[in-house]
């Protein structure tokens, strides 16, 4: 298992290099979780399986347009040149859990690139949460845009009530709501920002609530 990343876990008092389970079905590798994994096929083409090379990451990381040849901002590196950041702690936890705060998204390598491993969250046996809808990231948006017709399907105009904010894009102004983690930056005032690594204040957040964890017990 040579060059294969690996962690140091603690176990009972002893160091062990725990090299990292690929999640592809590896002919070499017979423990590999791709052979029997139910969730396998789903699993390598969903955003765990493909963070380590997602495009849109290393478009807001890098500073760049989507094939990361011209510079677009916000971008991680362009505010913080020459650190990591924290991004793989979460994106690539298997290279995080090696290299805390060092881990360059540009470097990874072999497994690595493989995203939120299969075997992280396996070893790690945490049950997933539900979530915020849309999630935490500052990214995201969920907009409901409401058109109601009459009987002879007749767009009715609406009278009052909420519509859809400014920066609802086409949908701006519609009858409707936005729900979002709305970001301003705290050196530019500028708002809307995604760029969460910089200080920057919630100006609202409506989004809805992640259900309650129940018990069965
Ligand atoms: C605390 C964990 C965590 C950290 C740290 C983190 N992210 Fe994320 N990020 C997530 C999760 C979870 C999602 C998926 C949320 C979703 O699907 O709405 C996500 C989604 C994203 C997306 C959207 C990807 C897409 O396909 O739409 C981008 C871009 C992104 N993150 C960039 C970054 C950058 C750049 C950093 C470091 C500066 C970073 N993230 C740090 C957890 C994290």
């Amino acid at each position: 298992m040579t060059g294969v990343p690996t962690v140091i876990l603690s176990v009972s008092g002893w160091q062990v290099l725990y090299p990292w389970l690929t999640s592809m079905p590896d002919p070499e590798n017979p423990i590999g979780c791709g052979h029997c994994m139910v969730a396998f096929p789903q699993g390598v083409t969903n955003a765990h399986g493909l963070s380590g090379v997602n495009p849109r990451f290393f478009s807001l990381y890098n500073g760049t347009d989507i094939s990361s040849t011209t510079t677009v901002t916000p971008g991680y590196k362009l505010d913080f040149p020459g650190t990591a950041g924290n991004c793989a702690t979460c994106h690539v936890p298997g290279a995080a859990a090696n290299r805390p705060f060092t881990a360059d998204m540009n470097d990874l390598t072999g497994v690595e690139t493989e995203g939120v491993l299969c075997d992280f969250c396996q070893s790690v046996r945490r049950v997933p949460e539900p979530c915020h809808v849309p999630t935490d990231f500052p990214g995201r948006h969920t907009i409901l845009a409401v058109t109601a017709t009459d009987e002879q399907r007749q767009t009715l105009v609406q009278l009052s009530g909420p519509t859809v904010p400014d920066w609802g894009g086409t949908q701006a102004g519609l009858p409707g709501k936005a729900f979002a983690k709305v970001l301003r930056d705290v050196e530019t005032g500028e708002s809307l920002v995604v760029s969460y690594w910089k200080q920057a204040l919630i100006v609202s957040d409506n989004r809805i609530a992640r259900p309650k964890a129940t018990s069965t017990s």
